[in-house]
């Protein structure tokens, strides 16, 4: 399973990456102004610091919502560096943007997925990731993993090469869910990444060999 990290926060980026185990990163619009990084310059020089960081798989969002401005976006982007994937909603006109990037060889993640027909639409376009948002349908009291299975269902059913990238993921079992039901990537806050660390029975077992070990070394 792949594991990004979902924030705009370059201290959190780098920490994720220094554990070892990051392997990419996803912004939206919403992440950048939680950072205060406005202005298309400020974002796309952010986009560059980001890469600067992590080896590859950069989520960078248009906001276009017309095909044509999708596609002059999207290919600003992607000329950024090379780790850059552009982020699309699934609107109409996202899709037929998704098919020409590609058959440029440009990488998509298509975002706001929220049912099991947009992110089959999504694959046959070509997208390299779709991301359902699972966080948002538990609030509005739809099941978001059980959303999650069934796109990994219907991709395995064809072979679409589309890689399930579970967003808006909440907590640690959210995590482990995904992960037990095949979603080829999970991208979470560095909170739940490092919570995977986290079991009391490790501290006090650690804290007893140490005691031992120094008992024994006196
Ligand atoms: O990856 C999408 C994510 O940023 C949305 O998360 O917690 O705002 O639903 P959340």
């Amino acid at each position: 399973m792949k594991f990004f990290i979902d924030t705009a926060n370059l201290s959190e980026i780098q920490e994720a990456y220094d554990l070892g185990v990051l392997d990419g990163v996803t912004t939206n619009p919403s992440l950048m102004a939680k950072e205060g990084i406005t202005g298309e310059e400020n974002i796309k020089n952010h986009y560059k610091a980001i890469c600067d960081i992590v080896d590859n798989n950069v989520s960078a969002e248009v906001i276009s919502t017309d095909l044509a401005g999708m596609l002059k976006e999207g290919r600003e982007l992607a000329a950024l560096d090379e780790k850059i994937v552009v982020k699309i909603p699934m609107i109409k006109d996202g899709i037929k943007a998704i098919k020409q990037f590609a058959s440029e060889g440009i990488r998509t993640n298509c975002t706001l997925i929220f049912s099991a027909g947009q992110a089959l639409l999504a694959a046959k376009a070509g997208a390299s990731y779709v991301s359902p948002f699972i966080g948002r349908l538990d609030d509005v009291s739809q099941d978001g993993l059980l959303l999650i299975e069934q796109i990994v269902g219907i991709y395995d059913n064809y072979g679409y090469d589309t890689e399930v990238l579970a967003a808006s993921v909440r907590h640690t079992m959210h995590l482990i869910h995904c992960a037990e039901i095949g979603a080829h990537v999970s991208t979470c806050p560095l909170k739940v990444i490092t919570g995977l660390l986290k079991h009391p029975l490790t501290d006090s077992g650690l804290e007893k060999f140490l005691a031992d070990y120094n008992k024994g070394n006196k």
